[in-house]
């Protein structure tokens, strides 16, 4: 759908480890242009050192710790002029999930932190828990993750005064397996990844930033432009489906996906963090 072609302009607004910005970069150079964002400092250094590495020099690869929620200064600092396009791919990186320290995942033990960006003095998911009482700690959980158990395992995360990431899966786990005889393993599993998830989300005010980004695109998409974003669950899907809906209906989108594009079988098997995302698309009208 992005048909990167030579000399385009590319804003790769979630750079992560680079393998986007790699392939998009291969079709782009030597006279197109990416511009790669990300908000964790650690990885960006890595992924720019490593593209350095495969020969894109500052020419045509620039890599800016910057939110995607403020694209239209980090575009305005490049130069100023619009992309041709830009491409969003939510959540957390297989970097960050697979370091300990980062506390994105309880197979490994590390801090609760789930900050995408340690260098920001934010607030940790431990210090956040720790600091909100039982019930706005339960509202966060339904918003941000549609727990179903959310009052309950607020009060366990609570009661637990749970600060790393095995604890915060232990008390989840005994607390509903204590309070419901039936529930199964599955399920157990399911609450402990969307409890993780709605921490994340608000460490980092995810939907805020997204809302931003939303809102800002299609002034930093040239006539033509085109986007696509890749959505990791269903908070973050309505927003990108309202937005384009709203953006094709108003004559900003001359076109958009009618439908999320999802993985096919192949892919997901090859990895299955592919399963749950869900891509939607869309082309800035020629005018305006
Ligand atoms: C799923 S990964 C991207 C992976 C990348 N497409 C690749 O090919 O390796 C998402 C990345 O977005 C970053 N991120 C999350 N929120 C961000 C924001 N508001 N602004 C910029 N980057 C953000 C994360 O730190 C993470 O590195």
């Amino acid at each position: 759908m992005l048909a990167p072609r030579a000399g385009d302009h590319v804003l790769d607004a979630t750079l992560g480890g680079g393998g986007h910005a790699h392939a998009l970069l291969a079709h782009i150079a030597p006279r197109g242009r990416l511009i790669g964002l990300d908000l964790d400092r650690r990885e960006l250094a890595r992924t720019s050192a490593r593209l350095r590495e495969a020969g894109f020099e500052s020419d045509v690869f620039v890599s800016r710790h910057a939110s995607f929620a403020d694209l239209p200064s980090v575009l305005t600092d490049a130069g100023g002029s619009r992309a041709d396009l830009v491409l969003v791919d939510l959540g957390v990186s297989a970097m960050q999930l697979d370091d300990p320290s980062r506390g994105f995942h309880y197979k490994g033990v590390g801090p609760l932190d789930l900050r995408m960006d340690q260098g920001s003095g934010a607030e940790t998911a431990a210090a956040l828990i720790d600091r909100l009482d039982v019930d706005t700690l339960a509202a966060l959980l339904e918003a941000n993750a549609d727990e179903p158990h959310a009052v309950l395992v607020a009060r366990l995360l609570k009661d637990g005064r749970v600060t790393t990431t095995h604890a915060l899966e232990r008390s989840v786990r005994t607390g509903l397996t204590g309070a419901y005889a039936g529930i199964t393993k599955a399920a157990v599993k399911l609450s402990v990844r969307r409890t993780m998830q709605a921490l994340r989300i608000a460490v980092n005010d995810e939907l805020t930033a997204l809302d931003r980004l939303l809102d800002a695109l299609p002034l930093c998409l040239a006539p033509g432009g085109r986007v696509a974003i890749l959505t990791f669950h269903s908070g973050e899907d309505r927003r990108v489906k309202k937005a384009f809906q709203a953006g094709h209906r108003s004559g900003l989108y001359s076109s958009i996906a009618r439908e999320a594009i999802r993985a096919q079988k192949d892919e997901t098997f090859a990895d299955r963090r592919a399963a749950s995302a869900k891509l939607r698309w869309a082309v800035r009208s020629q005018r305006g």
